[in-house]
């Protein structure tokens, strides 16, 4: 079974938890694209669902498939988001933000009753932080919320580059208009601790360190899906 396989596994498995009339965050990325993909052949046999998107992107996917979307102005309670993960835990905190859209994810999924991520084997972690971690940051005072990232991690012992995401030459912008600082710390014990702390420092917009959110992970291998819920 090939990635984009276990993608769509994954993803499958997460449509049987939609049912008819669900108010619906759908995440971002190429694994809450195969689900898009999945929903809307549901949604064409008769599956009602209203769809808040977390990116332009995903926006724009659901409109061309035909899902019915609203904002989340509209539907500002939601009763459950479907999103990937760049990483997950054995407690299901993730790292989230690979794709750019760690803040309008964090919004939706803070709305919604209950968060199911979908993602391959790959993405399973004993520790968080092998991944580089997305700080989604204000453009303005750049160079001081670096230095000040620096420092709060440092006293949690962290340590690591910490780069302006680029695309192409330019800086990288999120759907917000904000920028992307990915932080290299190698593992990272206390990720509720450098959560909290990140939170702290003005210029950080949000991060991707999604503690205590999801409910259920379902994780593809060559074998089929299988489902995780949270140790904790
Ligand atoms: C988007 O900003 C991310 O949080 C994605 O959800 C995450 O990167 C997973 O993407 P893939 O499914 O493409 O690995």
């Amino acid at each position: 079974m090939d990635a984009r396989e276990m993608k769509i596994k994954a993803a499958a498995a997460a449509l049987a938890h939609v049912e008819d009339g669900m108010r619906l965050g759908i995440g971002t990325g190429s694994t809450a694209e195969e689900f898009v993909r999945l929903l809307a052949e549901k949604v064409a046999d008769g599956l009602k669902v209203q769809g808040v998107p977390t990116s332009e992107r995903t926006a724009r996917l659901c409109v061309e498939l035909g899902v019915p979307l609203k904002s989340l102005d509209e539907l500002p309670e939601l009763d459950l988001t479907i999103d990937g993960a760049d990483e997950v835990d054995g407690a299901l905190n993730l790292i989230k933000g690979a794709g750019g859209a760690l803040l309008r994810e964090k919004i939706v999924a803070s709305a919604s009753a209950r968060m199911i991520v979908i993602a391959d084997e790959s993405k399973v972690v004993e520790t968080l932080g092998a991944f580089k971690l997305p700080i989604e940051v204000n453009a303005f005072g750049l160079v001081a919320t670096r230095i000040a990232v620096e420092r709060t991690a440092a006293r949690l012992g962290l340590s690591g580059d910490i780069a302006v995401r680029k695309s192409g030459a330019d800086d990288f912008t999120t759907d917000g208009g904000h920028l992307i600082l990915d932080a290299s710390f190698g593992r990272i014990p206390d990720a509720d601790a450098l959560s909290e702390s990140l939170n702290r420092i003005p210029g950080v917009v949000e991060h991707g360190l999604f503690i205590n959110m999801a409910s259920l992970a379902i994780i593809a291998g060559p074998a089929g899906a299988r489902a995780l819920t949270a140790k904790r």
